[in-house]
């Protein structure tokens, strides 16, 4: 999935591009712009002279402020994971200018597709692998990294807009509620779970976390919660009642609260796409839209499980 054309590597200021492979210490053979992610900035796949293939992306403040500020942070964000935790390792961080770069290690198998119930096991593993780490010092308490859990509250205020808000925005307003004191955690939880975010490797079958930014100490189900909605909100090969199915199955497993968050997300989705407009992302509010309907049914069951009401 991607919202925009992302620009390629090849248009990136020539001293970013010198400073990126000084960096590594080798020259830059061969690169592979690549497609997937929010950000407008390029992202690519570098093959270097000394054999290696790494990952890089970047962004000028004069593009988007926002995307710059999350690429300083993952950096920093990177550096803080233990070994053991199944992401990329940074390998360069340059600045030029309004400019930031990233250098990661390459993570084979990033395609970004629906979900296959390999693909959901390998990260749903990661995801756990991740949250038996107890948040690194210096990462913040996820209560900073999760924005407008009140969605479906606002929307109550507002407006219902359709039959289905109508029987459900109340109820799922108050099951949002307290989001602040039920995802808080000392667990490393990596809070962006997407398809898009991750990497699945072809030859061992196992993931890797990517895209790093809003990393931060919660509840260690959290990861997995997010899975779920994302196993809905990009889809399964199988169809969207597959989809539905494994998300509602995974979230079995988890303890309830990872249902309210489910809900408090696809809230998230919906008062964004209504109230929050991007230039720099024009097809955002759609991709929105179309997540909250997509996760209807999942959230639709979930309610009627916490209140015991259909
Ligand atoms: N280490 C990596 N190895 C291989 N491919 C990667 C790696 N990291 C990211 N990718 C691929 O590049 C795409 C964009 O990367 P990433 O998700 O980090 O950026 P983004 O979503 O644009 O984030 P940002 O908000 O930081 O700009 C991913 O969707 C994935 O397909
Ligand atoms: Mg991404």
């Amino acid at each position: 999935m991607s919202f925009t054309p992302r620009a390629a590597w090849a248009d990136a200021p020539d001293p970013l591009q010198a400073a990126v492979a000084d960096a590594l210490g080798t020259v830059v053979a061969d690169h592979t712009d690549l497609h997937g992610g929010m950000s407008p900035g390029p992202a690519a796949a570098l093959r270097l002279a000394d054999g290696r293939t790494v990952f890089v992306k970047a962004m000028s403040t004069e593009v988007r402020a926002h995307n710059h500020l999350l690429v300083h942070r993952e950096s920093a964000v990177l550096d803080l994971l233990p070994q053991s935790v199944p992401a990329p390792r940074r390998l360069a961080t340059v600045a030029w200018g309004p400019w930031i770069a990233l250098v990661t290690t390459w993570a084979s198998g990033a395609a970004g597709g629906l979900w296959t119930d390999a693909s959901i096991d390998a990260v749903a593993d990661a995801c756990r692998t991740t949250s038996v780490h107890r948040a690194p010092d210096g990462l913040r308490p996820v209560v900073e990294r999760i924005f407008d859990f009140d969605g479906w509250e606002r929307v109550v205020a507002t407006g219902p807009t359709d039959e289905w808000e109508m029987a459900y925005a109340d109820r799922a307003a108050d099951l949002a509620a307290g989001w602040e004191r039920w995802t808080a955690g000392d667990a490393l939880v990596h809070r962006d779970i997407r398809a898009d975010n991750t990497a699945v490797d072809p030859a061992t079958g196992t993931a890797t976390l990517l895209d790093w930014a809003y990393a931060a100490a919660g509840v260690p189900w959290l990861d997995l919660a997010q899975l779920a909605a994302d196993i809905v909100g990009t889809g399964h090969c199988l169809g969207g009642q597959a989809a539905t199915d494994r998300a509602y199955l995974l979230i079995q497993t988890l303890p309830t609260d990872a249902a309210r968050f489910v809900v408090a997300l696809t809230g998230m989705w919906r008062i964004r796409a209504a109230t929050t407009q991007d230039a720099s992302l024009p097809t955002i509010s759609t991709w929105r839209r179309e997540r909250v309907q997509a996760l209807r049914p999942l959230v639709t069951r979930l309610i009627t499980d916490l209140t015991g009401t259909a």
